[in-house]
């Protein structure tokens, strides 16, 4: 598996993903434009033998960043794949001297809050009533130079 920074060819992927932030709610164009032309976001690509597995967006402000999405393929989860995108933004980040960043996730979304508390990311805030089914939202943050992991 490589992990590098979305190009294209890749938004047709993100742009039929169910269910996503970049998902097919949203134009072509618009994703297109979100992807490939925001100068204050990252996206990167995990593949293989040039399958696309999933992805991993960041909006830089200032000195901290916020992770945007993160999605693998429903076959691909559980082997990973996840952990290894959120590795690489760090490293990323750590490369820009980004100091905090942060994430909103639902409260629901067992899969995601493993993997981000896996990560070293503590919640800070409840968004009560944030997503439209009426469910609530973590604010997780990550302190990125007190960070002595691997990546
Ligand atoms: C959340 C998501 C990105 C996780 O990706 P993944 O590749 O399956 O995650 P990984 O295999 O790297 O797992 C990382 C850790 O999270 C845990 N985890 C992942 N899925 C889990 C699940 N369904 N239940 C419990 N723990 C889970 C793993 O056990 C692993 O822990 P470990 O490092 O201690 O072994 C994936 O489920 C997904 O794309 N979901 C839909 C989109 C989404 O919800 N994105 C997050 C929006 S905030």
């Amino acid at each position: 598996m490589v992990i590098r920074p979305l190009e294209a060819r890749d938004v047709e992927h993100i742009h039929t993903r169910p269910g996503q932030y970049l998902g097919a709610h949203r134009s072509r164009l618009e994703v297109e434009e979100e992807v490939l032309k925001n100068v204050l976001a990252q996206y990167l690509v995990a593949e293989e033998d040039t399958h696309f597995l999933g992805y991993v967006g960041f909006w830089l402000h200032e000195e901290n960043a916020e992770i945007v999405t993160l999605y693998v393929n429903e076959e691909k989860r559980q082997k990973g794949i996840g952990k290894a995108l959120m590795e690489a933004a760090f490293k990323e980040l750590k490369k820009l001297n980004i100091q905090q960043l942060t994430l909103e996730v639902s409260v629901l979304n067992t899969a995601a809050i493993a993997l981000y508390e896996g990560c070293g990311f503590k919640v800070v805030a409840t968004r009560k009533q944030y997503y439209k089914d009426g469910s609530d939202a973590w604010l997780m943050l990550k302190e990125l130079q007190d960070d002595h992991t691997s990546a």
